[in-house]
């Protein structure tokens, strides 16, 4: 497994896989790689003869007052993780080789990108995910790229935002890890202190008692206040658990507007979760 840590270099070597014939399936991370992760890397595998993996902790993507300079960097022990797993490893070898200092572009999605629910906790979320998605799959040009559906809006923003610059890849969606207990592997789990991380799986377990409710025949917003007041008792700070149409993320009233995807995002003490399900 390679490290490249300039443009030219994973040209250089995508372009060497392009004339051996070979398919190239492109996973975008953070790094502080877990097993979500890694099951993006299998399935890349499945999808692909060559799979790259980037990290890349994106800082147009954080505000101000989130957590860029204490994300997890754990660089050493996520290559060690993908050895054998991935071809190669597209570490961009600072900030400015994707963000000179003169860089003035910055992608802007409507559509899933304004719905109401990440975008309106993190307004300049979604602009720095596209941007920077945008940017890695032209660096890259891959066949196929992966992305979960444990942020389930971001999965959406991708898919519009290839679409719309045709960008000729296809976005592929892949299923969420959780830990047995439930709770939805994420980077942002190592800031839970014991007691939270005891209480974090009632997220999950609330969405998936609304989920069966909803698919029972239960009235929505009954379903969603009762999951509601269960994550609220298990400690939680919510913003939003909602029921949205599955592709386009617009509200829904009822089960014939679906499919339907029920979204959450709270906060345990200062750690903010999101998570999602299919009814
Ligand atoms: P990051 O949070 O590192 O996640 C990288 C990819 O792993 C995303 O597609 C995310 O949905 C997926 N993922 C995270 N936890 C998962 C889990 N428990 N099960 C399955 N997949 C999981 O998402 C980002 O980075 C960034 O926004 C990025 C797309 C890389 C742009 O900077």
């Amino acid at each position: 497994m390679q490290i490249v840590g300039e443009v030219a270099d994973l040209r250089a070597r995508v372009g060497q896989f392009r004339r051996a014939g070979e398919t190239v399936a492109l996973v975008p991370t953070m790094g502080a790689l877990h097993a979500g992760h890694v099951s993006l890397v299998d399935l890349a595998r499945q999808r692909a003869a060559r799979v790259v993996v980037s990290i890349f902790v994106n800082p147009t993507q954080f505000a101000p007052t989130e957590d860029f300079s204490t994300y997890p960097r754990t660089f050493d022990a996520d290559v060690a993780a993908l050895s054998g797993l991935a071809d190669l490893v597209w570490a961009p070898a600072h900030v400015g080789v994707m963000y000179p200092t003169e860089f003035a572009t910055r992608v802007r999605v409507a559509g899933p990108a304004s719905v109401g629910l990440e975008d309106k906790y993190r307004p300049h979320f979604f602009e720095g995910v596209a941007t920077v998605v945008a940017k890695l799959l032209l660096q890259c040009l891959p066949d196929v790229a992966i992305f979960g559906e444990k942020d389930y809006q971001q999965l959406r923003v991708v898919e519009r935002m290839a679409v719309d610059l045709d960008i000729p890849v296809t976005i592929i969606g892949a299923p969420t890890v959780r830990d047995p207990d439930g709770l939805a592997m994420s980077s942002r789990n190592a800031y839970l202190g014991p007691a939270e991380r005891a209480s974090a799986p009632a997220l999950h377990a609330a969405l998936r008692r609304a989920a069966a409710d909803i698919a029972g025949g239960a009235v929505i917003d009954a379903a969603l206040s009762r999951a509601c007041s269960a994550v609220t008792t298990a400690g939680f700070a919510i913003d939003y658990i909602e029921a949205r149409n599955a592709l386009t993320l617009e509200p829904v009233s009822s089960p014939a507007d679906g499919p339907l995807r029920l979204l959450a995002a709270a906060k345990l003490g200062s750690t903010r979760l999101i998570d999602n399900i299919a009814v």
